[in-house]
């Protein structure tokens, strides 16, 4: 079966949809690969380089005519989309929703279309999920876009001159690209405070290291599968209200607030442009879609009372060697789920396959039915930092409650429990008993806190403090042992010193794990 990869034909785009690596790979997959002349050129591959590993260098017509899959990072244009063989396949971004017209073109060539940005966001998809993998590069280069047109450091300093301040930048919308924008910023000093409707984000912004910005408004953004839904005006007035308050005050703001299918939400208005301080950014990451900032111009950089207003759309492509190479093998793996050049299916059953399939012989497929039986999962991003949906029904919300209430009963009834029994112990237990009981209940209570309230990011140095605690467990049992003042205290200093091991074994396990895993 043969690939094709045409050079992109939008002058702003400089991504390749092959790179030599998975060029490598769709060849150990059993596919043959065909690339137009220079298709490379703008994420730096040379034509050699791919000849190299196997592939034959053609013309576009070629490309077209001949290829059983044609490989591409931008929708073909219609004028592209009429030069495909009839019955031909196309593997890329497409945009079902917004490209009616491309469709028309497609339909007409009787074509098979599979859109990576359709790929459903599921756990076991995230190796084909191209959204995310670019979205993360957008997020990372939108900070250094900032970073660029800031006049002024991130990270705050002490010089013989004075002080400078580190910057503060808020960053709208919380999924992908959002995350990695407050990542990357954090990692360059400056203060970082997000917002988004979705509650599921607060734990995800605070791991990174970010303030969340809370409303004090009743109603979740929280749409279905854990996607964003639509707020109402009340809603977003009260959260424009709060941005016009952070504009005042911070430095930068990059926005990525979109809602899936939907023009951007328009969340920065010209007069919270206008006051902010002279030398401001704004970096508003969703411009392709209609841009969250009201000045915004697609693809420029305009300044507005000395806030500069970036609305590039290429930022994907302004890292192209790399973001060719991660949304290259999204396609690799996606081939690799339709069963390699060998045994290439579209299976309708495979819901990953299913949910990108938009066309099939000329006729359209999406949206996708749904399926009764299969509940959207957690999107993988929200899974991976420990989020949970939201109860979205009355009937889920008042289980919910209920449980509230029995695990509220139960916890009331333990502490009494617990009194009362501290009162038999204080009235009747020998005076050493309860010295010993209660250096044990304190520290068992220190332990519960200490484990339970450290944020996962810690749990490494929190390792080393619990070694450190077995290290003094273990001298205490082998003091135990040693004395052998009698068989209970031997008993149970054997098995401090045991458990006491494990635990410290353990942790250095794990610890060379992680450390393996930074090793090249
Ligand atoms: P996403 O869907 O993962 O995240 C969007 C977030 O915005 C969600 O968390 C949602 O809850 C939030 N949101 C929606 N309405 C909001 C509101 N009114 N207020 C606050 N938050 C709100 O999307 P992803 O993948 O992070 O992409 C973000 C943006 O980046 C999109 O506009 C996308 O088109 C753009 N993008 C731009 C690229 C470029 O080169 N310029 C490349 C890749 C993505």
């Amino acid at each position: 079966m043969k690939v094709g990869i045409p050079r992109e034909v939008d002058p702003l785009e400089r991504r390749v949809a092959a790179v030599p690596r998975t060029v490598r790979k769709l060849r150990e997959l059993g596919f043959e690969v065909m690339l137009e002349k220079t298709a490379g050129k703008g994420a730096e591959f040379t034509d050699d380089q791919y000849t190299e590993v196997g592939a034959t260098i053609v013309d576009a017509e070629t490309i077209w005519s001949d290829s059983d899959m044609v490989l591409k990072v931008k929708p073909p244009t219609p004028a592209e989309a009429d030069q495909l063989r009839e019955g031909g396949r196309v593997l890329s971004f497409i945009h079902p929703a917004e490209n009616d017209e491309l469709l028309e073109h497609l339909a007409a060539r009787k074509a098979t279309v599979l859109a990576m940005d359709c790929v459903p966001r599921i756990t076991r998809a995230q190796k084909m999920d191209a959204l995310s993998a670019m979205a993360g590069v957008a997020g990372y280069r939108a900070v250094i876009e900032a970073a660029h047109a800031y006049p002024r450091y991130f990270a705050g300093q002490m010089t013989a001159a004075g002080r400078v301040d580190p910057a503060k930048i808020l960053i709208i919308g919380g999924g992908v690209a959002g995350l990695a924008a407050i990542g990357t910023a954090r990692s360059m000093g400056a203060i970082v405070r997000a917002f988004d409707t979705r509650l599921a984000v607060k734990e995800q912004v605070e791991s990174l290291g970010g303030e969340f910005l809370v409303l004090d408004f009743e109603e979740s953004g929280e749409g279905e599968g854990g996607y964003a839904k639509v707020m109402s005006d009340a809603f977003l007035e009260a959260e424009m209200a709060l941005f016009a308050q952070q504009a005042i005050e911070v430095d930068i703001i990059i926005t990525t607030a979109i809602i899936p299918g939907r023009e951007a939400p328009k969340l920065i208005t010209a007069g919270m442009v206008e006051s902010m301080k002279e030398g401001s950014v704004i970096i508003d990451v969703a411009a392709e879609k209609g841009g969250n900032c009201s000045l915004t111009v697609p693809d420029k950089k305009i300044v507005h009372h000395g806030v500069s207003i970036v609305g590039y759309t290429d930022l994907v492509s302004r890292m192209s060697i790399l973001s060719s190479r991660l949304y290259a093998s999204t396609l690799v793996k996606m081939l690799e789920e339709m069963g390699g050049g060998e045994n290439f299916s579209i299976d309708r059953e495979n819901e990953v396959v299913r949910g990108a399939l938009v066309m099939q012989d000329g006729e359209i497929t999406w949206p996708p039915p749904k399926r009764e039986e299969t509940k959207p999962e957690t999107p993988a991003y929200a899974e991976d930092f420990g989020s949970r949906p939201l109860p979205d029904s009355e009937e889920a919300a008042s289980i919910a409650k209920k449980e509230a209430v029995a695990a509220g009963a139960w916890k009331a009834g333990g502490i009494l429990g617990a009194i009362l029994l501290a009162l038999v112990i204080g009235l009747w237990a020998p005076i050493s008993f309860v010295e010993h009981f209660t250096v044990f209940v304190l520290a068992c209570f220190v332990g519960w806190q200490v484990v339970w309230n450290v944020s996962p990011a810690l749990h490494t140095p929190l390792m080393s403090v619990t070694n450190a605690i077995s290290g003094i467990i273990i001298l205490g049992g082998m003091l135990h042992l040693s004395t052998e003042a009698n068989t209970a205290a031997i008993v149970f200093g054997a098995f401090a010193v045991f458990f006491a091991t494990i635990n410290i074994a353990g942790g250095f396990t794990v610890t060379r794990r992680m450390l393996a895993m930074f090793r090249k």
